[in-house]
């Protein structure tokens, strides 16, 4: 059976792809903190569909615990990798403790790298795989350490499908806009003021981006609305790129 091995699958994106990847017949799996969350996925995912999902729980941010996960894609190829998990930080930069900025650079960096190194060497020999790095759109603008880390996914992955294409492995960065998921009230921000039309849907989302992937896209941005404000940002003014700067934490 084909396998795949989604990270931070408990809610939101993680959850989408984890959902569509089993519709599609792959084993699963799924790591994240939340053991009790991840076994009820699990067992809701096998019950619906003839697949076998397997629990890892794994806090990314602490290193031990990510090799533990890179053992684990190291055991067999997989044929498909979605580095998800992720959280925002609500405070400004200054004012978050650094132990707290530090556990997102691991979360968003240090164990995508990790991650997809353990994956790709078996995913290059056999000539197939897909790696899948959840972005955003926040990369493509100044916007504090969170926008920096997103900008580091999307760079990596642009790089890593022109290298790995060859080899038969997909490499893409999904780089969505504002998705309804668990994101927002986990960091604790008020998100009243952002207008119902710039809000996706996490499954649309999640289909679009694998339509993308198979596509052979290496940056995947869904729905027209962030394709071109994204394309707007590329030669927006300065004043309001500053604006924006001011606004990132
Ligand atoms: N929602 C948006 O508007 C939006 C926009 C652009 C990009 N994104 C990106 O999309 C990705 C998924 O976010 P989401 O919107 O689906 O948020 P979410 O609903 O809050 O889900 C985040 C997932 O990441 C897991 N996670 C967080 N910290 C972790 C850690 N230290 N170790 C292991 N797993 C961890 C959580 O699981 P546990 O709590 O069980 O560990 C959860 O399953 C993130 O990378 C985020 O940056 C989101």
């Amino acid at each position: 059976m084909p396998l795949a091995l989604v990270t931070g699958p408990t809610s939101g994106i993680g959850r989408s792809f984890a959902h569509a990847l089993a519709v599609e017949g792959l084993d699963l799996i799924l790591v994240a903190r939340d053991g009790p969350r991840l076994e009820e996925l699990a067992d809701e995912l096998s019950r619906a569909g003839d697949v076998a999902c397997e629990v890892l729980v794994a806090d990314l941010s602490d290193l031990e615990q990510t090799m533990r996960v890179e053992e684990r894609l190291r055991r067999q190829p997989f044929d498909v990798l979605v580095n998800n998990a992720g959280f925002g930080l609500h405070r400004p930069f200054e004012a978050n403790d650094i132990e707290t900025e530090q556990r997102g650079l691991d979360v968003m960096v240090r164990a995508v790298m990790r991650l997809t190194h353990a994956a790709i060497g078996p995913m290059s020999e056999v000539g197939r795989g897909d790696v899948v790095n959840v972005s955003s759109v926040a990369g493509f603008l100044p916007r504090g350490s969170y926008g920096a880390h997103k900008a580091w996914l999307t760079s990596f992955s642009t790089w890593a499908n022109l290298h790995y294409g060859p080899k038969g492995v997909r490499v893409m960065a999904l780089c969505p806009g504002f998705v309804r998921t668990e994101f927002h009230q986990r960091m604790g921000a008020d998100m009243g003021a952002i207008p119902s039309f710039l809000w996706l849907d996490s499954d649309d989302l999640v289909r679009a981006g694998l339509r993308d992937l198979r596509d052979g896209k290496a940056v995947s941005i869904p729905s027209k609305r962030y394709k071109a404000l994204v394309a707007a940002s590329r030669f927006a003014p300065r004043g309001i790129v500053e604006k924006l700067a001011r606004q990132g934490r």
